[in-house]
């Protein structure tokens, strides 16, 4: 099944200036992990904005679970699709981290004791179980950015995008967005994610697909995305492979290699290691 689809998406944010997302068609099947990367202004949160209804075509459609999202409100929206923006302080908004995370399952009116569950189901995916009462804003900037996911996550829609969720997080902060998205995956969930961080995402999608200008250049698997003939492609958008896929190509180990591949290869190069 189609979850989310776009069909000649045009978004221009001004009469006369560029167009932000040029003429896009993409289709996105129920429970595919997807990212959406590209440089800096290629158009990649213009686009995602439009499947809970932030913003609203120029030009084009935009179907959601099969209906047209110009025929849902954006309350409709909120109960398929939970955005989590790219900026955490653009999100939040409450004097707690509980009601924070509250207020979206609130508003989708579920029962005090999903309420509940949800919650703190949310909250300690994220690592947030313990500071329930503190005031967001004495939160650094990326629990805040997890305290953003979390109030999505505690909405269980059956679609989650994450606006680059990976920003400003350390090893363990990637891992448990990893989890998170392992998680919601598992539990037949679709995730859409934006991201810069290439080993991020060859690392945690089954699909990648690539924008410059507004437009779709690439859309594969990262092996696919990730390969040396995608290079040139990837350059033109000012993406670099992951460096994994730069020395797998040169190892001769195709661009996902695994790192049993790369010991392997080593072994062949150095032979074994001397207390091996
Ligand atoms: N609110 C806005 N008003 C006018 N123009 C905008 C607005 N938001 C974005 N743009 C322009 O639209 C284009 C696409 O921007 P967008 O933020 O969608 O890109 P992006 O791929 O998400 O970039 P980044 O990686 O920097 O987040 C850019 O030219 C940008 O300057
Ligand atoms: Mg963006």
């Amino acid at each position: 099944m189609i979850e989310l689809s776009t069909e000649g998406l045009v978004h221009v944010y001004r009469e006369g200036s560029v167009r932000a997302v040029d003429e896009v068609d993409l289709h996105i099947k129920a429970g595919e992990r997807v990212a959406l990367i590209g440089q800096n202004g290629s158009g990649k949160s213009t686009l995602v904005r439009h499947f809970n209804g932030l913003l609203r075509p120029t030009d084009g459609r935009v179907v959601v679970e099969g209906a047209d999202a110009a025929g849902l409100a954006v309350a409709q929206l909120a109960r398929r699709v939970g955005l989590v923006f790219q900026d955490p302080d653009r999100q939040i908004f409450a004097g707690s981290v509980r009601a924070e995370v509250e207020f979206g399952p609130r508003n989708l009116g579920m029962t005090v004791a999903d309420r509940r569950a949800a919650v703190d189901d949310a909250l300690s995916a994220v690592g947030l179980a313990g500071d329930t009462d503190t005031n967001p804003y004495d939160l650094g900037y990326s629990r805040r950015k997890l305290l953003a996911l979390a109030s999505v996550l505690a909405m269980r829609t059956p679609v989650l995008v994450l606006d680059e969720p990976t920003t400003g997080q350390d090893l363990r902060g990637v891992e448990l967005v990893q989890r998170v998205i392992e998680e919601a995956h598992s539990a037949g969930r679709t995730v859409l994610a934006i991201s810069h961080d290439m080993r991020f995402v060859a690392e945690t999608f089954d699909r990648v697909i690539v924008m410059r200008t507004g437009r779709v250049v690439l859309d594969g698997t990262p092996a696919d995305v990730f390969a040396e003939r995608s290079w040139p492609a990837l350059r033109s958008t000012f993406l670099e492979p992951p460096l994994a896929a730069s020395v797998g190509a040169r190892l001769g180990l195709g661009s996902t290699p695994t790192d049993g591949a790369f010991v392997s290869a080593l072994r062949r190069v150095d032979g074994p290691a001397p207390d091996a």
